[in-house]
């Protein structure tokens, strides 16, 4: 059996660089993730194993007065950085470049008299810390709905940026609509090329082989969008979280297998599936 394994399965640069920062600091006392690190069970499971216990809000942030936190790749409010500072704990901040570069973007035009408005999913973490770094007015767009509705009573100028993980179709888009209402606007395309390279390249292998695999958290988006894409190309696409999940039964009848994952799956979770593929058959 032929057996394809997508090379950009798996962590992107700026979660593997967050993961690793978290690993990296396992056993210098008390270590804290403002949020989970990753939408992995497994990993998030090792890390509490290892004593790395997760903050789930401010208040709980406020509790805190020892022992280190980490700021999880999707970066955070600027006050989170402030309470970090007042309280004089110490901190690591895992925060993805190319999320630091939109907070230094939107705090830069916001002080220059820029109104904001940033195309993404309101409750998503790492607009949520993009907001956060917003010193005019912010406004969230998702969908043409919210675009068309969109309205600028002062009749500033207006930023636009994007949620790294947006679709770059659908920011075209949604820019296109609020373009036409003839605002004086800058538009900074800030979408991160690695989750359209990972959808790409498993949309090219799901189109050649007989089955696909998808390995990911049941609950990681970017994971459900990968399986999508593939079940698209490839009507044999299996859903997996880990080996265990995977019925090597049903795959002795294809000649060619495709694998690919989500950007919060482990290397060893891939490399695990991979061989067991490879050795199988
Ligand atoms: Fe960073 Fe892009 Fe990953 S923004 S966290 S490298 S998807």
């Amino acid at each position: 059996m032929k057996v394809i394994l997508a090379k950009t399965a798996g962590f992107c640069f700026g979660v593997k660089r967050a993961v690793e920062t978290v690993y990296k600091q396992v056993g210098k006392g008390n270590i804290y993730t403002f949020g989970p690190i990753i939408h992995n069970e497994e990993v998030v499971k090792d890390l509490e194993n290892k004593g790395v216990k997760v903050i789930n809000s401010e208040q709980e942030l406020l509790t805190i007065s020892e022992g280190t936190v980490i700021i999880r790749s999707h970066g955070a409010t600027k006050q989170i950085y402030d309470i970090l500072e007042q309280k004089g704990v110490n901190y690591v901040d895992a925060t993805c470049p190319f999320v630091k570069k939109i907070h230094k973007i939107v705090s830069e035009y916001s002080k220059n008299g820029y109104e904001i408005v940033i195309i993404g999913n309101d409750s998503h973490p790492e607009v949520e810390g993009i907001k956060g770094w917003c010193n005019s007015k912010v406004t969230v767009i998702e969908n043409t709905k919210e675009a068309l509705e969109y309205t600028n009573r002062n009749n500033q100028k207006v930023c636009i940026v994007s949620q790294t993980t947006f679709n770059y179709n659908k920011f075209k888009d949604l820019v296109e609509i609020i373009s036409k209402k003839g605002y004086d606007i800058i538009v900074l395309n800030t979408i991160c090329s690695a989750t359209e390279e990972r959808q790409t390249e498993a949309r090219r292998v799901a189109s050649q082989v007989e089955a696909m695999i998808v390995i990911g958290d049941k609950h990681s988006s970017n994971t459900q969008k990968l399986f999508e894409i593939c079940n698209d190309e490839c009507e044999n696409t299996y859903y997996i979280q880990t080996l265990d999940d995977l019925d090597t039964q049903s795959l002795q009848f294809f000649g060619s297998v495709g694998i690919t994952a989500g950007a919060s799956t482990p290397n060893n979770i891939i490399e695990e599936v991979h061989s067991n593929v490879r050795n199988e058959f």
